[in-house]
């Protein structure tokens, strides 16, 4: 026999050798069935899962991830900017209805501005790096091609996994600086009831944060603590987690993030076009008295009877 003949001649027989030596080529419906659930055998791979032989829950966790999270949360981000874009059609821009007086007062301390804008940056870098991640291979792939994708995502990835961690310190620093501001009280449910004075023909009474702002707030808080926890988790993923906990990590992780970027899209509305005077508060410190007066009446009060004491 020739020699290449005799060459293939004993790859045959060996591939034939491990065919019906090989449980697992030999193996019928119910051996397959029983690894899908969890049976154990041999595997090459070393560590906490080297048992496992097919991880079955991680094609449940991509079919969750591409279907049905990213599917609604990109309608729930299309609705979201449908309904400010029809809300600022319909209502124009919060005016202030009385004449500037001139006269201001402070609103926001200089450590409370540098914390919120530290913070708001770094949000906008997650939200942008993580819906990239998510979005991109079916947005932006097409458009820049392999090469230059790839170096973006890459990027990207960075990004969000160094930011993370920073952020999480911002949302404590956040949660300290303002919770006593944003504990509900009875002035929120008059203020919810008239949709914060839209359905109503004068101005809903607020204190120093509205009923509004305590939502975002608690959003923030809420989702955020979830995002970080299983953010977390994902980053350091050398703590020898199994898959399975990285698979519900991602999960908590991109639907609370997709909730505050559809909370943080209303929240950045309101705070700049949506309301005539709320910006100037969070970027010089002081607001018009009638812009206090106008949205946050109680508080504005509360701040007149501690300067007549002082
Ligand atoms: C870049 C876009 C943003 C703009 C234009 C903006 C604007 C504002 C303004 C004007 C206020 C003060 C409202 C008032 O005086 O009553 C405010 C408060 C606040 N912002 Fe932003 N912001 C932005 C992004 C963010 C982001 C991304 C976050 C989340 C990390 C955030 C979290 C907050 C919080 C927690 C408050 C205090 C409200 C409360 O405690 O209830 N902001 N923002």
């Amino acid at each position: 026999m020739h020699g290449t003949g005799k060459l293939l001649f004993a790859a045959a027989i060996t591939l034939l050798a491990i065919l019906f030596t090989d449980p697992l080529f030999a193996a019928d419906a119910d051996t397959w069935r029983q690894i899908r659930h969890g049976a154990e055998g041999y595997s090459a791979v070393q560590g906490r899962e080297s048992g496992m032989l097919i991880q079955s829950t991680g094609q449940d966790w991509r079919l969750l991830r591409n279907g049905p999270i990213a599917v609604l949360g990109a309608w729930g981000l299309v609705l979201t900017l449908l309904a400010l874009g029809g809300f600022f059609l319909l209502h124009g821009r919060i005016r202030l209805d009385a004449p500037r007086t001139g006269i201001t007062v402070p609103r926001w301390s200089v450590y409370e501005r540098i914390l919120h804008w530290t913070t708001a940056i770094l949000f906008l870098l997650l939200m942008c790096s993580g819906l990239l991640l998510l979005y991109g291979r079916e947005t932006l792939l097409p458009l820049l091609g392999h090469g230059a994708f790839s170096s973006l995502a890459a990027a990207a990835k960075t990004a969000h996994n160094y930011s993370g961690p920073l952020f999480i310190v911002g949302l404590l620093l956040m949660l300290i600086a303002w919770l006593g501001d944003n504990i509900p009280t009875a002035v929120d449910r008059q203020w919810l009831k008239s949709l914060g004075g839209v359905t109503g023909d004068r101005h809903a009474s607020a204190g120093r944060m509205n009923a509004g702002e305590k939502g975002w707030f608690w959003l923030l808080m809420l989702a955020g603590i979830a995002v970080s926890i299983s953010g977390l988790i994902l980053d350091f993923s050398n703590f020898g987690q199994p898959r399975s906990l990285l698979q519900i990590s991602h999960v908590i992780h991109s639907v609370s993030a997709l909730l505050l970027s559809a909370g943080a899209l209303g929240h950045i509305y309101i705070g700049s076009i949506g309301t005539e005077g709320a910006l100037e508060g969070m970027t010089t410190g002081r607001v018009d008295t009638t812009w206090a007066e106008q949205h946050h009446d109680l508080w504005y009060e509360q701040l007149g009877r501690r300067e007549k004491k002082s």
